[in-house]
Formats: structure tokens, C-alpha cells, sequence
């Protein structure tokens, strides 16, 4: 149990808000669980769509900086949580829309990957400086961010690390819709509830038909999971992690 993560549910749309202010919505393992938790939950639930979102000025700062570092000096790969969370978004039975605003690093950005329709304010910048940090890509966004955006703009945000604004995440298609900030979350609900209003069978078929088998897409999840655990362990992604925390002391 986390109160870092909010779930609410609004008839058939489930909300599920990352909501770590102090920390930029870094993730730690409990949060990852409450929120694999409510998108495995949706479908029994008699959720249709299932709305993922952030807090102004920060969808996501990515993975808990201070968890990668402990994971690394005690020699664990992804945590159990993680796993479990990037699986549900693979797996999902529900659609998922996600409304981003501020900062989406890392799995911030990559989890958009698994998302179905997503919006985002002009104040939204998504970054996955996983090589800076001596990291490999995860959530299977070695295999989804090529086939989304194709290699070179995929090697230009993964490999490279360079950021992309709103604008370039659209024109990439990793995202709909660009909005004032103010107006993500209206927006994306909006979207959320008009998915929801759909016939439930046919679009949930048609959904399947577009997204082929998740069976790929897990065995993906899992094939970054053992060299990202392999890079945790390296001096590269100790130093970076170290770097990062001490910055300001
Ligand atoms: N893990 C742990 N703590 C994090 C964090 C992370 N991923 N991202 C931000 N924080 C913490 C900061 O340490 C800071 O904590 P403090 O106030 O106790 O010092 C607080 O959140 C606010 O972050 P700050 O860096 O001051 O905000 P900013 O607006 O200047 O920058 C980011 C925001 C997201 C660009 C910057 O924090 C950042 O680069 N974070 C690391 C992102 C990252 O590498 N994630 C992992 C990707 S695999």
C-alpha cells in the first residue's frame, strides 16, 4: 500500500495519478505495485479505460534513483514491482490513456509506449537518458520505440538521450494531443471516457487485432530486464546514480 499513488474510479474510467511532488513523481517499488495492481484489477472491475496521469509540472522523473542504487550495490536487477508493472501495461485488457505534464524521464516516457491515445501540455518534455546513465532501454521500448518512430528518431531519444518537446513527441506519434498545461487533464479524460462509451466487445477486439500478440512484447519486457540488470551492477551506472544524489551536497 503507497498514498504516492491515487486510484479513483469515475464510472467506467479508472484514474490512476502518480503523486510523489517532493520527488518529481519518482517511482519507487510500492508505487510500481499500486499501479500494476489497478490496471490488473480494471477488466473485473468493470473498468473500460484506464487514465494514467501526473501532477503538474511532472508526469514521471522515471525510476527512484536512490532504489537503482541500492538495487545495484546489493546485485538485484528491476525489482519484482517494476516487472510486474511493465507487464500489466504490456498485457492490459483495457485501454490506456495517459495525460502528461512537466517531465516524463525514463519509464515517464516509456510506459507512454504501451499507451493507447496520450496528451500532453507544450510544457511536457520526455527524455530516456538510460545510456547516460550506463542503462539499456526497458519496457520493451527497444522494440515499440523503432517500430513507433522509427529507428533514427528512436536511436536520437534512447541512445542519445536527447529530449524531445511536445511538439516532437506528436510529430513522432508518441503523443495525440498538445494542450495548454492546464487543460491535460480534461483532455485526456475526455478521450478516456469517449473510449469508454465505445461498444466494450468490438473494441476491445479491435484494440487486440492492432496490438498483435503482448506475448512479444513481455518477452521483450524480459530480455532488456536481464542486461539492464547486468548494467546496473557496472561501475557506469554506479558512478552516474552517485553523481545524480550527491549533486547538491
Ligand atoms: N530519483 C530520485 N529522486 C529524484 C529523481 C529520481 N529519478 N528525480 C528527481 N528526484 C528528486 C531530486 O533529487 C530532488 O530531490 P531533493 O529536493 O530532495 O534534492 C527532487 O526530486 C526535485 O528534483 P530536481 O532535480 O530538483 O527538479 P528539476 O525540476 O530541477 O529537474 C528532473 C527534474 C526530472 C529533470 C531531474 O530531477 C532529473 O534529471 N532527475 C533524474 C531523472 C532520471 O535520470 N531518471 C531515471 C531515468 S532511467
Amino acid at each position: 500500500m503507497t498514498d504516492l499513488v491515487t486510484i479513483t474510479d469515475d464510472g467506467p474510467v479508472r484514474s490512476v495519478r502518480m503523486n510523489r511532488p517532493d520527488k518529481k513523481n519518482a517511482l519507487t517499488s510500492a508505487m510500481y505495485g499500486a499501479m500494476a495492481d489497478a490496471i490488473d484489477s480494471a477488466a473485473e472491475a468493470d473498468i473500460r479505460c484506464v487514465l494514467i496521469a501526473g501532477l503538474p509540472g511532472a508526469f514521471s522523473a522515471g525510476n527512484d534513483l536512490q532504489e537503482f542504487l541500492q538495487a545495484a550495490t546489493s546485485g538485484e536487477g528491476l525489482g519484482s514491482n517494476v516487472i510486474r508493472f511493465l507487464h500489466a501495461l504490456a498485457r492490459s485488457e483495457r485501454p490506456l490513456v495517459a495525460a502528461v505534464q512537466g517531465v516524463a524521464v525514463g519509464v515517464g516516457t516509456t510506459m507512454l509506449l504501451h499507451c493507447d491515445h496520450v496528451v500532453a501540455g507544450n510544457d511536457a518534455r520526455f527524455a530516456t537518458p538510460f545510456v547516460n546513465l550506463g542503462l539499456v532501454p526497458e519496457a520493451a521500448s527497444s522494440l515499440l520505440a523503432p517500430q513507433l518512430m522509427g529507428h533514427r528518431r528512436a536511436f536520437e531519444l534512447l541512445v542519445m538521450g536527447r529530449p524531445f518537446d511536445a511538439a516532437t513527441a506528436q510529430a513522432c506519434g508518441l503523443v495525440n494531443t498538445v494542450v495548454t498545461p492546464g487543460d491535460v487533464d480534461a483532455t485526456a479524460l475526455k478521450a478516456a471516457r469517449e473510449i469508454a462509451a465505445l461498444p466494450l466487445e468490438a473494441m476491445i477486439a479491435s484494440r487486440s487485432l492492432m496490438r498483435g500478440s503482448p506475448d512479444d512484447i513481455a518477452d521483450r519486457i524480459d530480455d532488456e530486464a536481464r542486461l539492464f540488470k547486468a548494467r546496473l551492477q557496472s561501475a557506469e551506472a554506479q558512478t552516474a546514480f552517485a553523481d545524480f544524489l550527491a549533486r547538491k551536497r
